[in-house]
């Protein structure tokens, strides 16, 4: 028969051993909460793999050896060819298409360093089933998915030290982000009176305020040539984001003196700069405001409407 004293031991010695590991490992102080993370657990998390190779831990793999490893564990989501099976994703492919309307960004031609492959490989997949492969493993698949990606030759073997070597062909395309991360600079004397300082909210406008912009400009002229009603409801969908409001730059609409100066160039400049984009003092101007579906004329009667309706 099942014996209770039986049990009785067995959770006796099962809280032993959780009540006195506890205690050891408690710490004092910060309300004698949390405990030192060990060696070991920190080199658990510690596992990014950085451009110039430091954080691969030794070891190699071959394309060959990797082939049997990547049609058992991963060809099954990204197919045989890395061409990817059904919606999971390619892993090769897609050579110069990044220009194209639909780039195709895979291993080969998107990503910057090979140690973002073997980083991800050995993180993250096989996706069901993640940090289960070996190094060996991850070197060896590693491989094989450059040797895919026509990167290297089928005789390659893939280690610590010749990873940080290989050249993926988009790198040059990537860059430190090397803008200010303010663009005023700081004001340290004769400065504004901080409480005449007001934040406007420069994003309103983003869902065009129609009946805002129709009442104020209504008011101001009610008289607008034929053009300039033609114009309108371009103005309306593809220009008050930014001239609504004055966001990054755009003269307002009711900026009287910004439209009087800028009209001195001539209309046609103007209707130009429209039409064309320009980078100005204040910012850029995109091309038909970003919206490359409309035709020139549009954009001049918009630009028309602009100008009356200041
Ligand atoms: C069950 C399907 C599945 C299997 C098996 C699988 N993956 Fe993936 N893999 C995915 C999915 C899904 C993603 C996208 C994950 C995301 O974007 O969060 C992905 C992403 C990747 C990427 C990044 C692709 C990119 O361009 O962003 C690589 C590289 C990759 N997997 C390699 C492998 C390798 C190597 C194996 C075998 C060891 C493997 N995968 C096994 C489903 C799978
Ligand atoms: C993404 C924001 C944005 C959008 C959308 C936008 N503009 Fe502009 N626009 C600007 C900026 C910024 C300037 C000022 C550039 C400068 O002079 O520094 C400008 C300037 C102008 C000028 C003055 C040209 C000159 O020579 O001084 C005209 C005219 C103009 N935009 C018309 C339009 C029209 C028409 C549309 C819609 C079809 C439009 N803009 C949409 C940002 C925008």
């Amino acid at each position: 028969m099942f014996s209770l004293n039986k049990v009785i031991i067995v959770l006796s010695i099962i809280l032993a051993t959780f009540v006195s590991g506890n205690t050891v490992a408690a710490e004092t102080g910060h309300f004698g909460l949390g405990t030192k993370a060990t060696k070991a657990e920190i080199a658990g998390w510690d596992i990014d793999v950085r451009p110039d190779g430091q954080g691969l831990p030794k070891g190699q793999g071959s394309v060959s050896q990797g082939e049997g490893m990547y049609e058992a564990k991963c060809a099954s989501c990204h197919g045989m060819f890395g061409e990817g099976e059904g919606r999971w994703p390619p892993l090769a492919g897609g050579e110069d298409s990044l220009t194209e309307d639909r780039p195709h960004k895979t291993v080969g031609s998107y990503w910057p360093y090979a140690s973002t492959l073997w980083d991800y490989i050995n993180r993250a997949m096989p996706f069901p089933a993640p940090q289960t492969l070996s190094v060996e493993e991850v070197y060896a698949i590693s491989a094989y998915v450059l040797y895919l990606n026509d990167l290297v030759e089928d005789d390659f073997v893939l280690t610590q030290d010749n990873l940080a070597s290989i050249k993926m062909p988009n790198e040059a395309n990537f860059y430190m982000d090397d803008r200010p991360d303010t663009s005023n600079t700081r004001c340290m004397k004769n400065c504004k009176d901080p409480k005449k300082i007001i934040v406007v909210e420069s994003l309103r406008g983003i869902t065009p305020e129609q009946e805002a912009s129709e009442s104020s400009t209504a008011a101001s002229k009610p008289k607008l040539s034929a053009a300039a009603i033609e114009g309108k409801a371009t103005y309306t969908s593809s220009c008050v984001v930014c001239h609504g409001s004055g966001v990054a730059g755009a003269p307002k609409l009711d900026d009287k003196e910004s439209w009087a100066k800028r009209l001195e160039q001539g209309m046609d400049t103007v209707v130009k700069h429209a039409i064309d984009g320009y980078m100005g003092e204040n910012g850029m101007m995109p091309p038909k405001g970003g919206n490359l579906t409309l035709t020139d004329e549009q954009v001049k009667n918009a630009v028309q409407y602009m100008v009356e309706a200041e």
